[in-house]
């Protein structure tokens, strides 16, 4: 694939259905996002960091419209209720009617705020995404799961609203810091690890050209993901089934992020890690071979990403902070394990003993 070219994938849900756009000058490209908006009204939602660098290029296609844009400080911690409201606010303010639309420009907090408030705002308006991290062009801007977080936890307020459009333009990533690329990676890997072992040997191949950042290979990996997630959520939106594989390494990823209290992990560092352990646990329960842990530890490795439980972390903590995972049925835990690269199952009633032993093992490794 050469990189001045367009991919196009389609996330097929009936009337609903949307394209996923992945290339370079996607941004300032506005006849073809253009399109996708029904009516005179758009707000832009971004962030103070994303702003300043890649605002500009597309608001220059708003032209002729009725817009305005609203900045949230950077960080997790404001992808919150109250930024809600004041982006609510922002649309009333504009005399937003019903065919308005709400461009998302920024990473995977951008996206799922923005997303919940067009959700809200008349009971459901229009919404593009402009992912401009790696995470969200393969992950958060696909599949229409928006929410902010409660003080209570993260995520637990939300709804699935499907975009108009994703705008995946890779020249913003020229400005991503390396470290929330290679964390944007991890998904990628998930992806694969979950149902696709050709594209898990493809990254093995690629591994080092993804690390450098090629552009041929990160469109191609992006291109690759998306394909595979477009595909589980055409087959089960709202995640009835196959959609909860999504979340391979997410149980216990999601107990080291907050036992690092949201600094020492990244989310998709927590997901790497926690990759990991899902596989040794798998492998424990006799589901998997060490080879295929091996494997998935080498990839990682080689893609720079963290393989290890950062230090200071207790496994009984840990465990204790699984059993709050939303996937959890009347207190057993239910977790996504793996049958080896590319098989991954919903596995109910794991023992927690079990999960003790592969968190115990690896806090004292
Ligand atoms: P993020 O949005 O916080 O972005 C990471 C950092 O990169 C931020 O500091 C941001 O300002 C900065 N940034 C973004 N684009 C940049 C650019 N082009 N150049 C320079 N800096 C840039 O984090 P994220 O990793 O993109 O997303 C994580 C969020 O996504 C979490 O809230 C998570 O819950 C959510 N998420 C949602 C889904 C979903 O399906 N909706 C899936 C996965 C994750
Ligand atoms: N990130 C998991 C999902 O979209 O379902």
């Amino acid at each position: 694939m050469n990189a001045n070219d367009l991919t196009t994938i389609d996330v097929t849900l009936g009337t609903r259905s949307y394209p996923v756009w992945i290339g370079r000058g996607l941004l300032g490209d506005s006849a073809r996002w253009r399109a996708r908006l029904r009516g005179r009204h758009a707000l832009v939602v971004s962030n103070t960091t994303v702003a300043p660098l890649h605002l500009e290029r597309m608001t220059k296609g708003l032209e002729g419209l009725a817009w305005s844009s609203f900045l949230l400080d950077d960080g997790e911690a404001h992808k919150s209720f109250a930024n809600v409201e004041r982006v609510l606010a922002a649309l009333a303010e504009l005399g937003a009617t019903r065919d308005a639309c709400v461009i998302a420009l920024g990473g995977g907090v951008v996206g799922d705020l923005a997303g919940f408030s067009a959700a809200c705002w008349m009971r459901g308006i229009d919404f593009i995404q402009m992912p401009t991290t790696l995470l969200a062009m393969v992950d958060s801007s696909v599949g229409g799961k928006t929410g902010v977080n409660l003080p209570a936890g993260k995520n637990l307020v939300g709804a699935f609203h499907q975009p108009r459009a994703v705008v995946a333009d890779i020249d913003t990533l020229a400005t991503l810091p390396d470290r929330e690329y290679r964390a944007g990676l991890a998904e990628v890997v998930k992806g694969a690890a979950i149902g696709d072992e050709p594209f898990f040997a493809w990254l093995e191949t690629h591994a080092d050209a993804l690390a450098a950042r090629d552009d041929d290979a990160v469109i191609e990996a992006i291109a690759r993901k998306v394909r595979y997630k477009a595909g589980v959520v055409a087959r089960d939106e709202t995640e009835q089934g196959e959609r909860a594989l999504l979340n391979l390494g997410h149980t216990f990823g999601h107990a080291l992020e907050t036992a690092g209290r949201y600094t020492a992990l990244l989310h998709g560092e927590g997901v790497a890690v926690g990759m990991l352990l899902a596989a040794r646990l798998s492998e424990r329960l006799g589901m998997s071979a060490a080879a295929d842990t091996a494997r998935l530890r080498r990839l990682l490795e080689k893609l720079g990403l963290p393989v290890v439980v950062p230090p200071g972390m207790d496994a009984q903590q840990l465990l204790a902070l699984m059993r709050l995972d939303k996937k959890n049925t009347a207190g057993q835990l239910r977790l996504i394990l793996w049958r080896g690269i590319g098989k991954a199952e919903i596995v109910g009633g794991v023992a927690e003993s079990e999960v003790l032993a592969v968190l115990q093992a690896a806090v004292a490794a």
